[in-house]
């Protein structure tokens, strides 16, 4: 029995998917060639093995699919009809699988959604827990709800029943994870058995409603994880919640009802949460570009992830070695065990509590995630100050807390503190009660005042020092700049061409030939100025499409640079770097030929309010990866050791695959074996990617040039530019601002709010990470391009931790010389410092 055709909303099958369906489930081809689209299910019509129908605008399909394609196991099930990547996000009969050839879906009269084999002798399932009415249909909603409703009921509140009430491993958008009180109904997630089989599996993620409701993942009837209570504005342990700037998330608590659900502020964006086979929790988001899921958030991460390791009130920190640590006041109970790195015995005090005579106190672990709530007491009624007095006065109390983040209720417990860890950032302070002998010595709240006086007082510092090093730089500079303009030796242009373009291994162009692929040097074929003069772009008579450098012949400076970029480049050849085709001399005339890049360069789009959106999450970090594998290769990899000086934005070259290369070796330096650093009289380079040690003393060594990426790093994950953006009260430049939310550990918010949410939270981590590593203030401390590779290819956890950057204010040496004014500075930002006109 087939579902009537309509013809008209064929097109809402993809023929992509189509093909996909027809691949996956064998039995279209056999049973119906052609299939319904509408988007409801009545009586008259059930659903046949091969239909399948689709939600009004598309975006949902049901239907039955074969997800083993070695076994005969036939399931109904919801799937994106949109994702090129089949996902299913519910199944009907995931336990009951039809085994053979035949099946239907159909509505009863009263109802009910029946799975029936063999031509409805045998019912294989049943939808439950519908309640009834008059006139039903069952119909699949745009938001991937499949509901049975009566049929005049367009209102979409009351349901007979819905697949939302009864999720199989996937939480979509608007679905509810948690309790109906009064009925008693617990929507939960619950993995596959394997990727081609979706029976339940022993992994569940719940909400448990004992004491304060928490999230948690099981194993079975194990706890595996816990995401704790809900404090206001994210679960307590996942603090990476406060960065999750798209997503609308909402607890519901209430007589009748406790859930979590989420919502999209962009309803185009794509995502869900599952629980996977292996018992993790993941939140995907679709990636359109790439055609690929993105693990935006996973849990559980680390070792402090799982249940209580450091045992009761014992306190767990992924940072620390070993992990656990007892609370202020505590001790290990086993201190062999403990000794041995096993904290599952816990702390015990070391001053029994002195309850009546009312002198307890508290200590403060701060950024904490809550301790197992599912014991304690929560009255929202409460301020701080009354909670600490509810809690002193019973004298089972062991600990308080806020309950919301927002600094309103209160949360007590009466227990022993079980499973506290801490965070990086994203937690809450928690006070835990003492024996008065146990407050003073070295307590936890002076230790953390400490903390923050110091983050304070390390920017000021620097501000001073910068302060006072301005002035003589600047004079210091000034006196350079004279002695940099006097003609060099390269006076006698002819000279130069015998002495240096002999032995080069560079095929010579005719002037005549460039002439006419420029069109005669035409304004209209000018890409713009270079180091050392006009960049026009040509088209050779065989029409390949080159760029020429063109030597001013006013520019006694760029000779040099001419000279050494010509020298050090012929000798260069990796696909992240500019390739060069040769080159043109012809008495004054001096041109550079390269490959043309049709994209231009880097800060064109990166920069571009409206552009940098071409530039998403994954063409970033192919460009990081680009940029680091040239930089490797000048380094060490080539036969030559070279430093760059002058790596930016706009000179990263991008070709019609937006590969990066780096161009422009003006101002290259070619350096010996043994060599590893060497000093200048000239600084050259640019404003905002100059490192410190360079800036001021002229010491340029490889790190100066690991400095400039660590700029360009932070650059392309933040889309903005370190010179001439300013950011908030501090005057800080980019490295600072970044360096600010690195230590509040908010470091996402740095990634450019046109590619958020979808991009990868652990490699935009890891990149600003290895970005703050690279621009260290002392050159020693910073990665050398090698580690860098590593790194950017390893967990961001294992990464060593970054110190304060160089430069971090705008108040830079170069802002003092130019008044000040954001105006000039920003003017300032883009001239490489030997150039007398701006590039
Ligand atoms: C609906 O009818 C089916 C049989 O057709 C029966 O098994 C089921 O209990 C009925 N459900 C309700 C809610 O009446
Ligand atoms: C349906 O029929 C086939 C063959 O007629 C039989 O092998 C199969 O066991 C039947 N299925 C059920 C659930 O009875
Ligand atoms: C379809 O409807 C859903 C729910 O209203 C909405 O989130 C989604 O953006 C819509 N999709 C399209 C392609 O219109
Ligand atoms: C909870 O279940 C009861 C009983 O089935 C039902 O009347 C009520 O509408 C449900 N509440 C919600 C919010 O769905
Ligand atoms: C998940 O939900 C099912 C059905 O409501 C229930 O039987 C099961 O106990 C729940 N599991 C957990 C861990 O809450
Ligand atoms: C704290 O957050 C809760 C829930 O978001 C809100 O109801 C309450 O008004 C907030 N209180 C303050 C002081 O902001
Ligand atoms: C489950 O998720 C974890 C965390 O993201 C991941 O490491 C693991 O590979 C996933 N398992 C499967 C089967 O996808
Ligand atoms: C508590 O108070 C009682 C009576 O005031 C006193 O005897 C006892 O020593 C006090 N305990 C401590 C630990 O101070
Ligand atoms: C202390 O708190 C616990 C948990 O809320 C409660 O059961 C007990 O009655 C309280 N004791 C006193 C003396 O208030």
């Amino acid at each position: 029995m087939f579902c009537s055709i309509e013809v008209g909303d064929m097109t809402k099958l993809s023929p992509s998917l189509f093909l996909l369906l027809l691949l996956c489930t064998p039995f279209f081809l056999s049973t119906s060639s052609l299939s319904t689209a509408t988007d409801t299910l009545t009586q008259d019509s059930p659903l046949s093995d091969g239909d399948t129908v689709v939600s009004a605008n598309g975006t949902f399909a049901l239907g039955f699919f074969a997800p083993n394609p070695n076994s005969n196991n036939r399931y109904v099930g919801i799937w994106y009809n949109k994702v090129s990547v089949l996902t299913y996000v519910w199944v009907a009969n995931r336990n009951d699988p039809l085994v053979d050839l035949t099946g239907t879906l159909s509505l009863t009269a009263n109802g009910t959604l029946v799975i029936t084999a063999n031509d409805s002798t045998v019912v294989v399932w049943s939808s439950s827990g519908s309640s009834t009415v008059g006139n039903p249909v069952a119909q699949i909603l745009d938001n991937g709800n499949f509901v049975v409703k009566d049929v005049k009921d367009d209102s979409l509140q009351f349901f007979a029943w819905q697949s939302f009430d009864h999720p199989t491993d996937t939480l979509l958008p608007g679905m509810k994870l948690g309790w109906n009180l009064t009925s008693g109904l617990n929507r939960n997630l619950t993995a596959w058995t394997s990727s081609t089989d979706p029976s339940s599996s022993p992994y569940t993620m719940a909400i448990d409603i004992l004491g304060d409701p928490q999230v948690i993942l099981w194993s079975g009837s194990t706890r595996t994880w816990r995401g704790g209570p809900w404090n206001g504005a994210r679960f307590s342990g996942i603090p990476e919640m406060k960065t999750y700037s798209m997503f609308i998330l909402q607890f519901v608590q209430n007589q009748d009802e406790v859930y979590y659900t989420f919502g999209l502020e962009d309803p185009s964006i794509i995502s869900r949460v599952i629980v996977n086979q292996t018992g993790s929790s993941q939140r995907m988001v679709w990636l359109d570009q790439s055609n690929q899921w993105n693990v935006f958030w996973y849990a559980p991460k680390d070792q402090c992830d799982d249940i209580s390791p450091c045992g009761p009130m014992g306190v767990c920190n992924p940072n620390d070695s070993p992990i656990c640590d007892c609370v202020q006041g505590f001790e290990p109970k086993h201190p062999t065990n403990w000794a041995l790195r096993d904290g599952t015995g816990g702390c015990i005090r070391k001053t029994p509590l002195d309850c009546r005579n009312g002198t307890d106190g508290f200590v403060l672990v701060s950024e904490a995630k809550l301790p197992d709530t599912s014991s304690s007491t929560v009255d929202m009624s409460l301020s701080l100050e009354q909670c600490k007095d509810k809690c002193l006065g019973n004298c089972s109390c062991t600990g308080y807390a806020n309950a919301y983040v927002n600094g309103t209720g209160c949360i007590i417990w009466t227990t022993q503190l079980t499973d506290l860890r801490v965070w990086a950032f994203g937690g809450q302070d928690l006070y835990v009660r003492v024996a008065t002998a146990d407050l003073s010595s070295t307590t936890e709240q002076s230790h953390h005042s400490g903390t923050v006086a110091t983050i304070i007082a390390i920017p000021v510092a620097l501000g001073t020092v910068l302060l006072l090093s301005v002035a003589c730089f600047v004079r210091k500079m000034r006196r350079k700049k004279r002695v940099e303009f006097t003609p060099a030796s390269f006076t006698n242009p002819h000279n130069y061409q015998d002495s240096d373009s002999k032995d080069l291994d560079l095929p010579l162009f005719d002037l005549t030939t460039i002439v006419a692929a420029t069109d005669n040097f035409s304004a209209k074929s000018k890409l713009g100025e270079g180091g050392f003069g006009p960049v026009f772009m040509g088209t050779l008579e065989d029409g390949q499409q080159i760029a020429v450098k063109r030597l001013a012949k006013t520019s006694v400076q760029g000779r040099t640079e001419f000279r050494n970029e010509m020298e050090l480049i012929a000798k260069l050849q990796h696909k992240n770097l500019v390739r060069l085709l040769g080159c043109c001399i012809h008495g004054e005339e001096k041109m550079l030929i390269y490959e043309y890049m049709p994209n231009k360069s880097l800060d064109v789009f990166l920069f571009d309010r409206t552009k940098c959106t071409l530039l998403d999450w994954k063409t970033r970090y192919e460009i990081i990866m680009g940029i680091a594998r040239g930089l490797l290769y000048l380094h060490q990899d080539s036969r030559f050791k070279i430093i760059h000086r002058d790596l930016k934005a706009s000179n990263v070259l991008l070709d019609k695959e937006m590969n990066p290369k780096i161009s422009d070796f003006g101002m290259a330096r070619m350096f010996g074996e043994d060599e590893t650093q060497a000093n200048t009289r000239k600084v050259v380079g640019t404003y905002g990617y100059m490192s410190p040690e360079y800036a001021m003393d002229g010491v340029f060594s490889v790190k100066s040039d690991v400095f400039s990426f660590g700029v360009l790093v932070l650059e392309i994950v933040s889309g903005k530019k370190n010179r001439g953006v300013f950011f908030a009260k501090d005057d800080l430049n980019l490295l600072g601002h970044a360096w600010s939310l690195w230590k509040h550990g908010t470091s996402l918010e740095l990634v450019d709010e046109s590619i958020s949410p979808k991009y990868s939270a652990d490699e935009a981590l890891r990149c600003i990470k290895v970005g703050l590593l690279c621009v260290q203030e002392r050159p020693e401390d910073r990665p050398t391009m090698s580690s860098v590779m590593l790194m950017l290819g390893s967990g961001s956890a294992l990464l060593p931790q970054p110190k304060q950057p160089g430069f971090i204010s705008t108040k830079g040496p170069f802002e003092y010389s130019s008044s000040t004014s954001k105006q000039a500075s920003y003017s300032l930002n883009e001239i490489s410092l030997t150039m007398c006109e701006g590039r």
